[in-house]
């Protein structure tokens, strides 16, 4: 692809800081966060995915992992029976809790998305993932969505929504790592710079990746800045 020819090629990353720096990131841009949902080029594809979601998890009790400031929870739970919201950061969460809109079925945790350790035993009979794939280095994958799987019941529907890599709209990849890791140089409205690990997967390495996790796979399509799919738990 276009954009990985001009990236630089970087050795492979230390694990545990790029985590911590991911943490971090997304800690210090919860306040501005919501504006990557202004872009005026992709309202039409939001338009599509709001009207979706909320029907693919009726009725459903539903874990949402990395959920942010709750763009995604205050239209997914709206005929959900419960919704768990988590996220690593108090700080993405805060800006959640105080929305007024948000159903008062949502219930909010910390917790890390690599371990859900923080929610004891607690099992789910689907689950949602916005913008957290992409940011999972890629040999996290495996061991995350083992994770993941574990607290569903089998049948269970888990969305995922990420972006497409779209010229002119995506920030441009300007590393490609050892472990063939994208990342992207941004900048938060205090100028402080950040490198951002951020993968595009095509559906393919997507079904791939979810390998005999899942009994199928069902792509919204058509959309053109972001991939989403119902996998079924196997
Ligand atoms: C791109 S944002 C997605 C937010 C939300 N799901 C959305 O689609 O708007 C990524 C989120 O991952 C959270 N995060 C970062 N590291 C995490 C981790 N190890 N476990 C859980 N959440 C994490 C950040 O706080 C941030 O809210």
């Amino acid at each position: 692809m276009a954009h990985q020819a001009r990236a630089e090629a970087r050795p492979a990353i230390d694990m545990p800081a790029a985590v911590a720096a991911m943490a971090g990131y997304y800690a210090a841009r919860a306040a501005e966060y919501e504006r990557v949902y202004a872009k005026p080029e992709r309202q039409a594809d939001l338009g599509v995915l709001q009207a979706w979601l909320p029907g693919v998890l009726a009725g459903r009790r539903v874990l949402e992992v990395a959920a942010g400031t709750g763009w995604w929870t205050v239209h997914g739970a709206r005929d959900a029976a419960f919704w768990l919201a988590t996220d690593l950061n108090p700080e993405t969460l805060a800006v959640a809790r105080a929305k007024p809109q948000m159903p008062c079925k949502v219930r909010f945790a910390t917790a890390d998305a690599y371990t859900l350790a923080e929610l004891g035993p607690q099992r789910f009979d689907a689950a949602f993932v916005g913008f957290w794939w992409s940011h999972v280095p890629r040999a996290r994958l495996a061991a995350w969505l083992d994770v993941l799987f574990a607290r569903l019941e089998t049948g269970a529907p888990v969305v995922l929504i990420d972006n497409r890599y779209v010229e002119g709209s995506s920030t441009r990849i300007a590393e490609v790592d050892a472990a063939g890791d994208h990342w992207q140089h941004r900048r938060l409205e205090d100028g402080s710079p950040h490198r951002v690990l951020k993968n595009h997967p095509t559906p393919t390495e997507v079904e791939a990746v979810l390998g005999a996790r899942v009994s199928g796979c069902e792509w919204v399509e058509p959309l053109a800045y972001y991939w989403a799919v119902v996998a079924r738990a196997a």
